[in-house]
Order: C-alpha cells, then sequence, then structure tokens
C-alpha cells in the first residue's frame, strides 16, 4: 500500500533523448552540459562537474579529498580511477589512540591530524588525460567563473551549510556564515583552480598549493610533508562486476567496499522473489536486512587497501558461499549480529560525500562519488587555497572494536600505515542488462551508501520504479553494527514494524540520508531518465 501510495505521489524524473546529467547541485549540473554542448564527452563533463562541485557544493565537493570514478565507454571498455587519499608517511597505527591504548575520535575527524594526501586534483588530470577530448582550461572555465564571479545562493542551497565547518571557515570566503540571497565569490579558491587550470597537478602537488598545505599543517600539528604530495599517485584498476538476475553490475573495487558490500548482499538477495514480497514488507525487510547484515560483517573484517592487504573478493563474491549466507538465515527470527561472525573465518595474510551520474550522446556513462569525509572534512583550510582538506583519516580502523563516524566497527586489515588509504563504502555503479547500458548511480552517505545503491536499484530493477521515485523512496539500512534497522521516515507501513519488532528486531529512526544521483535508459526507446535526490533541494537532473 505504502509503495503505492509513494509512487502516486513522487515526482517525474528528467528525460532526454541524448544525454542526461544529476548531480547534487545545479549551477554544476548545468557546467557539465555547457562542456557536453561544446562537444565534449562524458569524461570531460565528469571533470567540469567535479571541479564546479567543489565550488557551488563545498562541504563535499572539494578540491582537498578524493574518490572514485568509473567510466564504462561507448565501445565497452571499463575503467576504474582510484584517487582516495593516502596516510602520510609519517602516520603511524596507533595516532588515533591515547597513552591508554583508547581511541580519541575527534583526532582523526577534525584538524590537521585528520587529513588525508587529497587526491581529487590528479584523480581529474588522469581522467581528463586518458579518457577526455577537450582542453583543461575548457573543463575548468565553468568551475573559475563560479569562484572568480560568483554566484547567488538560494534557499536550496543552504543545506552545505547547516553542518559545522569548524575552525576552516575563518580562512574561507571572508570567514562569515553565508546566507540565502548572498552572491558568494571564493576569490581564493578561483586562484588556486586557476594555478591548476595553468599548471595541472604540478601546481597542487609540487607547487604552491603543496606548499600552502604543508606550511599550515606543520603549523597545526598535522603530519604532511612535502614529500607526501610528491609522492601521491592515483591508481587505475579493472571495476569489479556480478551479475543480479538479468543485470550485469559493473562496480568499486577496493580500495573501496562499497562494490563488494553492494555485490555480496545482492548475491544473498539474487534468487528471492523480491518483488512478489513486495517493497519493505515484512519478509522483503527480513532478507535484506539479514543479507546487509552479512556483507557488513564481512566488509569490515577483510576490506582494506588492495596495495597492502589481500582482498578475498572472489570468496566473498562466490555464489556458493552467498548460498551458505543465504541458508544461514533464520526466515522468521532476527540473527543477532553478535552470532554473526566474518563468514570466511581466520584469514591468513601474506556525510561528506557527494556523487555524480553522466551519459553522454554517444553513450559514455561515468560513475563519480568523491568526498572530504565529514561535512568540510577536517574543517581546515591552508591560508590563501579557499578549499577545506579531508579527514579521511578516520576512515582507518583507529583501534579494532571501536567504531568510527558512521558507526563502523573495523579490523586490522584497514589499520592506519604510512601511504595507505583507508578502506571506503563509496560505490559509483554503472548496470548493463543485455550488455546495454542500463543505469548509472551512486550516492553519498558514508556506511549506508552501499544499501543506498542497492535499494535504488532494487526500487528501479525489482519494484518498477521510475528512477526520480527510485531516489526519492524511503530507506532502510543495517550494517551489522550497530544492531538496528536505521530507517527513515515513512520507510514501513506500521504494522510491518510491529512486525519486524516482534521478530526480534530493534529500530533506529535516522532523519534522511544520502542523496542519489542517478541515471536509467529506457531499454525499448533508449530515452534518458534521470533522478536527482530531493533530499537536496539544490540538486538537478539536466537532459537534452
Ligand atoms: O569513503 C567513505 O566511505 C566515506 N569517507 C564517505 C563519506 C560520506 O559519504 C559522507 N557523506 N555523507
Amino acid at each position: 500500500m505504502l509503495h503505492e501510495l509513494l509512487l502516486a505521489a513522487a515526482l517525474q524524473p528528467a528525460a532526454g533523448a541524448h544525454a542526461m546529467i544529476a548531480t547534487e547541485q545545479r549551477l554544476a549540473t548545468q557546467a557539465g552540459i555547457a562542456v557536453l554542448k561544446r562537444g565534449g564527452n562524458a569524461v570531460d563533463a565528469a571533470v567540469a562537474v567535479a571541479y564546479a562541485l567543489a565550488v557551488v557544493d563545498p562541504c563535499c565537493g572539494n578540491l582537498g579529498g578524493g574518490g572514485f570514478m568509473l567510466i564504462r565507454m561507448h565501445d565497452g571498455s571499463e575503467h576504474f580511477i582510484d584517487f582516495r587519499e593516502t596516510a602520510p608517511l609519517r602516520a603511524t597505527r596507533g595516532m588515533y589512540q591515547d597513552a591508554h591504548g583508547n581511541a580519541v575520535p575527534e583526532r582523526s575527524r577534525k584538524g590537521w591530524l585528520a587529513v588525508g594526501v587529497p587526491g581529487t586534483v590528479m584523480g581529474m588530470e588522469r581522467a581528463l588525460h586518458e579518457y577526455g577530448t577537450l582542453s583543461r582550461a575548457a573543463v575548468m572555465e565553468p568551475a573559475v567563473a563560479l569562484a572568480r564571479d560568483g554566484y547567488t545562493l538560494v534557499p536550496g542551497d543552504m543545506l552545505p551549510f547547516e553542518g559545522s565547518p569548524g575552525e576552516g571557515y575563518s580562512g574561507w570566503a571572508g570567514g562569515a556564515m553565508p546566507h540565502a540571497g548572498e552572491h558568494l565569490t571564493q576569490p581564493d579558491l578561483a586562484r588556486s583552480l586557476e594555478l591548476v587550470e595553468r599548471g595541472g597537478a604540478d601546481a597542487f602537488y609540487r607547487g604552491p598549493i603543496a606548499r600552502a598545505i604543508v606550511a599550515a599543517s606543520r603549523q597545526g600539528g598535522g603530519l604532511l610533508s612535502l614529500d607526501d604530495f610528491a609522492r601521491y599517485t592515483t591508481v587505475e584498476t579493472d571495476p569489479l562486476h556480478c551479475r543480479f538476475g538479468a543485470l550485469d553490475l559493473i562496480v568499486a573495487a577496493p580500495p573501496s567496499s562499497g562494490g563488494v558490500t553492494l555485490c555480496e548482499t545482492l548475491g544473498i538477495l539474487a534468487p528471492l522473489p523480491l518483488a512478489q514480497w513486495g517493497w519493505h514488507s515484512v519478509r522483503e525487510t527480513h532478507y535484506v536486512i539479514e543479507a546487509e547484515r552479512r556483507a557488513y560483517a564481512d566488509r569490515n573484517a577483510y576490506l582494506g587497501d588492495p596495495a597492502f592487504v589481500n582482498n578475498p573478493i572472489a570468496q566473498l563474491l562466490d555464489p556458493a558461499y552467498a548460498a551458505r549466507l543465504r541458508a544461514s538465515i533464520d526466515p522468521v527470527r532476527a540473527t543477532p549480529s553478535d552470532e554473526i561472525h566474518p563468514g570466511l573465518g581466520a584469514l591468513t595474510e601474506g556525510n561528506h560525500t557527494t556523487h555524480f551520474s553522466i551519459v553522454d550522446a554517444d553513450g559514455n556513462a561515468v560513475a563519480v562519488t568523491y568526498t572530504l569525509n565529514d561535512w568540510f572534512g577536517a574543517g581546515v583550510i591552508a591560508p590563501g587555497t579557499g578549499f577545506f582538506l579531508n579527514d579521511e583519516m578516520d576512515d582507518f580502523t583507529a583501534k579494532p572494536g571501536a567504531p568510527n563516524l558512521y558507526g563502523l566497527v573495523q579490523g586490522e586489515r584497514n589499520d592506519v600505515q604510512p601511504g595507505k588509504r583507508p578502506l571506503s563504502s563509496m560505490a559509483p555503479t554503472i548496470v548493463l542488462r543485455d550488455g546495454k547500458l542500463a543505469m548509472v548511480t551512486g550516492s553519498p552517505g558514508g556506511s549506508r551508501i552501499p544499501t543506498t545503491v542497492l535499494e535504488t536499484l532494487l526500487n528501479v530493477f525489482d519494484f518498477g520504479m521510475n528512477v526520480q521515485q527510485a531516489v526519492d523512496a524511503p530507506r532502510i539500512h543495517m550494517q551489522w553494527l550497530p544492531d538496528e534497522i536505521q530507517y527513515e521516515p515513512d520507510a514501513f507501513a506500521r504494522d510491518a514494524m510491529a512486525a519486524l519488532r516482534s521478530d526480534g528486531y530493534a529500530f533506529k529512526a535516522i532523519d534522511l540520508w544520502g542523496s542519489a544521483q542517478a541515471i536509467v535508459v529506457d531499454p525499448r526507446s533508449g530515452m534518458l531518465y534521470g533522478g536527482s535526490d530531493r533530499r537536496h533541494a539544490a540538486g538537478a537532473a539536466i537532459g537534452y
């Protein structure tokens, strides 16, 4: 019933016969569309959007963070660019623990000690150089203009400024909290962007920007050095694949756990008649939650930076393993999380983020999720640079057993080591059906990203929602620990919640999370439909 009501009340998606871009900020969407109309491809547009979001969504879009770009070109070639931050070379395993060995959360979340070496600028350079067609100046021009000439904040743009940016405000945009109606210019950021526009990655990693960040970090008690910047590299790997019914998913590889968690959950769910059971019905919820519980227990125990640990991906995504986990689900009772142990046994070892999705007129598809981690990252800015630095170091295991910002209780494989990348949950995802592009999607939301992507997929392919309905529908989430179903308002009919309670589930209401930005291709007409999550009013999907 709830499902029908939601469908009836929903907004319509944006439609486009040629191309589509969905982002969390309309001016960034427009920047990407302008680049496409100038003859750029989806990768050119992605770089333009990433730089524009650094200006118009400064909590989350960034120069001072990192992330992942997933590309599928129309010829079928696939690329996964990892521009995740790295731990400074002077980082140490116990750096976020006090003298008694207790985790000190503030240390990995705010201030200079929380900052990892940023990857965004090098990631964009690599993407543009390898897969783009336009000059750096052409794709950066909209961002430079937005920073230098400014833009007027409308009420919907204010969401990013609701989170506290910490001490960094004093170095940003005049130091005052912006307000709706204000024309916001960011001259320092414009200068940083112009430096990158002229000098490329070297301006950032071997030039004035690195020097400014390192000086500020030293002064603020951080560990960053010029060597950290000079040695930073992006990594390009093949994305992972998994099947879900007729769908072939192209997903993020480690150091993101996003793809593995999504695919492991889908593997457990694959043979179950979810659509027949009904959206967020008692039975469907039960199995989705139990699958998520098991996949997150594995995520937290087994995954880490592939340059440092072996990720048992083939084992985690083996259909026989999925069948074993499925068989461990009691059909009516919740399994307490303390009875769930990472399913492979011991192995021997040798809120803030943003996502955008793009499809161009040739059918090239790009999904990018990148982040500062928390709102405005570590809340620090190197004087004169105009952009916030990440607090990605909090994604490491500060101490096994101690929860991070997202409540994730993680293991040794994700410990802090010099030059290592912290395990991420980001899950840019491209879906094929019969070898053809069917969907491009992703979301921010920390540990809730894989389940947000999961629900967006199920909403489209199992529950028949259009893409706008699919991104807007209320969500549910379980991540092993804490042992609770997290849910948004209206996620359940009242009687479903009562029934689930009596099956042994605890619930926690969470206001709203994530911001899915998705594109779906109609298999018959080839029309593109875009959905930009209503939770972020500033967002827009625009097609043509
Ligand atoms: O990489 C990760 O998993 C986190 N740093 C993502 C943070 C995030 O999504 C915050 N946004 N709500």
